[in-house]
């Protein structure tokens, strides 16, 4: 290998430190580069010359724009490949995908639905592989989630993180990203539908105190931060079942007057308002949710920075 690299498979990839680090660094850059266009690259232009191939199995707005803008932004470029209309589309292997984008390109981000398929791509590349979300975990979007949070001026050590509806990947970085950070997170969720045990564990392994509960208003109660995302996530089947068992997970006015009175609304969108959040709560001045959309370009960055050991 010519250059020093890491894999950012999961938040514990990186660990407390360094995700630290990304979120100053994302703040700073952020700030660096406020009266410039979006596509204009950062003075420093640190992945100058820099290729990063953009994997998709599953749909993307957010992930896929802001990951092109990040590397735009660090100087370098992306192309992107979507499984139906490449050969991964019709079987090739991801052990011979990532040895052949190693050698054509310096990083690769992956959407997947099968978690073992990024694993299966990080042991087989000789370049960075970026969790873009699998089914288990979307890493990426909680650096940004965290750089929301604290621009809103909340500090993480014994922030009060709620959680409403599907114990999904998101949720589950969430609970990874609790252990590392030092927050509290209450997970409001009908029975069943609970995050895995390995991500509760995890948090609570780090120190932070996890809540696991079947009412919203429990977790509500007192909160700093209210969570949801969509019920049924990319893949699953859309079931009635579901939706029904859902239903009393809404995040509504009701339940945002349960929260602190500057409590702050996030969501990583797609949204399905009326479903998962009300209209009045996702339209609120206590709703976060396009900062945290735009700030994915700004966790992006440091997520890639990091990857080339070239954060800080
Ligand atoms: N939040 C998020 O990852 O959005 P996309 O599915 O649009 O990438
Ligand atoms: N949980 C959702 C997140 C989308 C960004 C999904 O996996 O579809």
């Amino acid at each position: 290998m010519a250059f020093e690299f890491r894999h950012f498979l999961d938040l514990g990839d990186a660990g407390p430190d360094a995700i630290a680090a990304m979120i100053a660094d994302a703040i700073d850059r952020k700030e660096a580069r406020i009266d410039l266009p979006k596509g204009r690259a950062d003075a420093d232009q640190p992945l100058a010359g820099r290729v990063l191939a953009l994997v998709f199995e599953k749909n993307s707005t957010r992930t896929r724009v802001s990951f092109d803008i990040a590397m735009r932004q660090l100087g370098g470029t992306v192309l992107i490949l979507e499984a139906g209309s490449s050969q991964l589309g019709r079987g090739e292997t991801i052990a011979d995908t990532a040895r052949v984008l190693s050698r054509m390109v310096d990083a690769i981000m992956l959407r997947t639905d099968d978690h073992a398929k990024i694993e299966e791509m990080a042991r087989h590349a000789s370049v960075p592989v970026i969790n873009g979300l699998t089914d288990r975990s979307h890493p990426c979007q909680i650096v940004a989630d965290l750089l929301t949070v604290i621009e809103h001026g909340k500090s993480l050590p014994g922030l009060e993180l709620a959680w409403f509806g599907d114990g999904n990947n998101v949720l589950h970085s969430v609970l990874e990203a609790a252990g590392l950070m030092k927050f509290n997170v209450r997970v409001a969720t009908p029975a069943g539908f609970e995050p895995s045990p390995e991500f509760v564990d995890m948090a609570r392994a780090g120190g932070a105190t996890v809540t696991l509960t079947n009412s919203a208003n429990e977790a509500a109660t007192g909160a700093d931060v209210l969570v949801t995302d969509t019920w049924i996530s990319m893949g699953q089947a859309d079931a009635d079942e579901k939706r029904r068992a859902m239903e009393p997970f809404q995040v509504n006015e009701d339940l945002m007057a349960l929260a602190k009175p500057d409590a702050l609304f996030l969501h990583c969108l797609p949204a399905h308002v009326g479903e998962e959040v009300s209209e009045s709560v996702f339209e609120s001045d206590q709703s976060v949710v396009f900062d945290e959309a735009e700030n994915r370009i700004h966790a992006q960055k440091s997520v890639l920075l990091w990857c080339f050991d070239r954060l800080g």
